[in-house]
């Protein structure tokens, strides 16, 4: 399985700088402890959603049985899981759940009055394909305030859960954004922690934004 899943990786070009270093030095690399950072890890914070919606699936933007779609630009969110060791993590259950385009989540005790878009999802759960992949629809997140001096700069939850791996509650950052430098959670990671939640942009797929994010976890090992 595992070796499925490397082919895999390097099949889908992922890990392209990575893929003759496996190659060549892969005994050494799996002896390695942690080859890879892992994901630091973040406060659930408040709105994880009390309860979770009939429609769960990939694309936030669309409510099974709504014809509309919410407001605000969408965008496509292409990741992957793997572990320090560099394994591609098959069958791991990602959640995300987010604030809509006016920074608004589905929750009761969010007291932000920017208006609920009846036509967002607010949450999806995936599960990682073999080789680790992963995609979202969603649109970008609006910021919000999260105190009379602190506005929460745009991010996506994550939860990232694996019979064989430590769960991973985790939030993902968007690149060159303002409110990044004042956000107190970000602000509290290191710069190279900093860099492992911003996720990466990509040229754009049509009218979508593309955006990439790696998620590593910590091998119980
Ligand atoms: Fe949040």
């Amino acid at each position: 399985m595992k070796n499925e899943a490397r082919r895999g990786l390097l099949k889908n070009g992922f890990l392209v700088g990575l893929g003759s270093f496996f190659g060549v030095t892969f005994k050494r690399l799996a002896m390695a402890k942690s080859a890879f950072k892992a994901t630091p890890a973040e406060v659930e914070g408040p709105f994880y959603p009390v309860k979770l919606p009939r429609d769960q699936d990939y694309d936030l933007t669309h409510i099974t049985g709504r014809t509309g779609v919410a407001q605000g630009s969408s965008i496509l969110i292409a990741g992957r899981v793997m572990d320090t060791e560099g394994w591609a993590i098959e069958g791991a259950r990602v959640e995300i759940w987010q604030a809509n385009a006016a920074g608004r989540y589905l929750h009761p005790k969010d007291a932000n009055p920017a208006k609920i878009d009846p036509d967002f999802q607010g949450f999806a759960a995936v599960l990682t394909d073999v080789s680790g992949a992963f995609l979202f629809k969603t649109v970008f997140p609006g910021a919000y305030p999260a105190s009379l001096s602190w506005v929460r700069p745009p991010h996506i939850h994550f939860k990232i859960t694996h019979k064989r791996y430590a769960t991973l509650i985790t939030q993902m950052y968007f690149p060159d954004h303002p409110l990044n430098a004042d956000d107190l959670l970000l602000g509290a990671k290191s710069p190279e922690e900093q860099a492992l939640m911003i996720a990466r942009k990509e040229a754009s797929s049509g009218t979508l934004t593309k955006y990439k994010h790696t998620i590593v976890l910590e091998n119980r090992w």
